[in-house]
């Protein structure tokens, strides 16, 4: 472990906890930073309301990271240096998130990640644990297990993937289904990189059809599902279209997505009374369901209030060694860390049928 993390950023004795919550407002995918910034608010709110932390109001500093690399660490950069953060919520997308841990942990600042899946967020190179990063969501080596045995137990035996090459998120999550899915007994009958730029993927999708697919995973965020399900529908494609968190967006194309399938964190149709308290008073405030970003993001920044207040300080060294041994009742289920700082969480499998978002099964770990 880096000395740097081990003695943390200058303790400012503030009157206030700082708190940054890094979420891409503006970007690619909008609809996960609104969310997201909702999640976060909302808890800050609640435990203000309920006297602070450790006697202090927590004071939330919300930055747009775009879902991007650069934009994500220039805003770590600034929370660190300018505002003297100890503790960042996000980012939401695994390629910022990434690199932004990178930051945390050198300037011994603690992160949690509500929904970056990516297994490399809380690892080093050398396959050492950050220990001052964590996630309040499962990995994307479960995640995608999770969709290669659905469509193997729906009977189906070939699978066509497409992947962008420069997204960690998708990447990661194509090369665990095409491995898992081989497993399970199906065959690959065809993959193709795109990239995150390219908008026509007609060349793509005639090989889909010629490849008698009956199956097409594409784990890529909703701006991609919606363009490629519009053009998949245009040329008559038969494939059912599979996916991943990522599809989970009230700006989903819910007609061209029709018959699609995605794996996700939480249903807000689960009747456990946590869910059914936290999906009303979200709607009240917001006028929305919350979807899976506004469910995890409360729950990341819950996480780490409880784990402030068990470590008594206001330090982040001290707060992370707090958190590996936490144990919480979040709405997306109890977390607790495992060695990797990844919390043991089970997914649930939806379907996008008839103009709604529909509950299909739940797969434990
Ligand atoms: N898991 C995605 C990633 O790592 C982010 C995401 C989570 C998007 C949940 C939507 C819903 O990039």
């Amino acid at each position: 472990c880096a000395p740097a993390a081990a003695e943390g950023p200058a303790a400012a004795e503030g009157d206030t906890i700082k708190v940054a919550n890094l979420s891409p407002l503006t970007g690619p995918v909008p609809t996960f930073g609104e969310s997201t910034k909702n999640g976060f608010m909302m808890a800050v709110e609640e435990w203000n309301a309920n006297g602070g932390i450790l006697g202090k109001q927590i004071e939330p500093i919300v930055e747009d990271s775009q879902c991007t690399a650069d934009p994500a660490v220039n805003a770590a950069n600034k929370v660190i240096d300018q505002d003297g953060v100890h503790y960042i919520v996000g980012e939401v997308c695994s390629s910022a998130s990434i690199p932004v841990s990178e930051v945390a942990q050198e300037k011994g600042v603690l992160m949690i990640s509500p929904t970056s899946t990516n297994a490399d967020v809380t690892l080093n190179l050398d396959g050492t644990t950050k220990d001052m990063v964590f996630r309040a969501c499962f990995i994307d080596p479960f995640q995608g297990l999770v969709m290669a045995k659905f469509a193997s137990d729906q009977g189906y035996t070939k699978a066509f993937v497409m992947s962008d090459q420069g997204n960690d998120y998708v990447r990661g999550l194509a090369e665990v289904f095409s491995e898992k899915f081989v497993e399970y007994g199906g065959e690959i009958v065809g993959s193709e990189n795109y990239t995150g730029t390219d908008t026509d993927f007609s060349a793509i999708l005639t090989k889909v059809a010629d490849s008698g697919a009956e199956v097409l995973y594409l784990p890529d965020y909703y701006n991609v599902i919606n363009l490629v399900a519009a053009q998949a529908k245009q040329l008559g494609i038969t494939a059912v279209m599979m996916g991943a968190d990522g599809w989970d967006s009230s700006d989903l194309d819910i007609a061209a997505a029709d018959g699609g399938y995605y794996s996700n964190h939480y249903s807000p149709d689960d009747t456990r009374d946590v869910v059914v308290d936290w999906v009303s008073k979200y709607t009240e405030k917001y006028g929305a369901t919350p979807d899976a970003l506004a469910t995890l993001a409360y729950d990341a920044t819950n996480l780490l209030f409880a784990a402030i207040e068990k470590a008594g300080v206001d330090d982040a060294a001290a707060v992370a060694t707090a958190m590996e041994s936490l144990s919480y009742d979040a709405v997306s289920g109890t977390v607790t860390f495992d060695e990797q700082h990844n919390p043991i969480k089970s997914a649930v499998v939806l379907q996008v049928k008839d103009g709604a978002i529909q509950f299909v099964a739940s797969v434990a770990p």
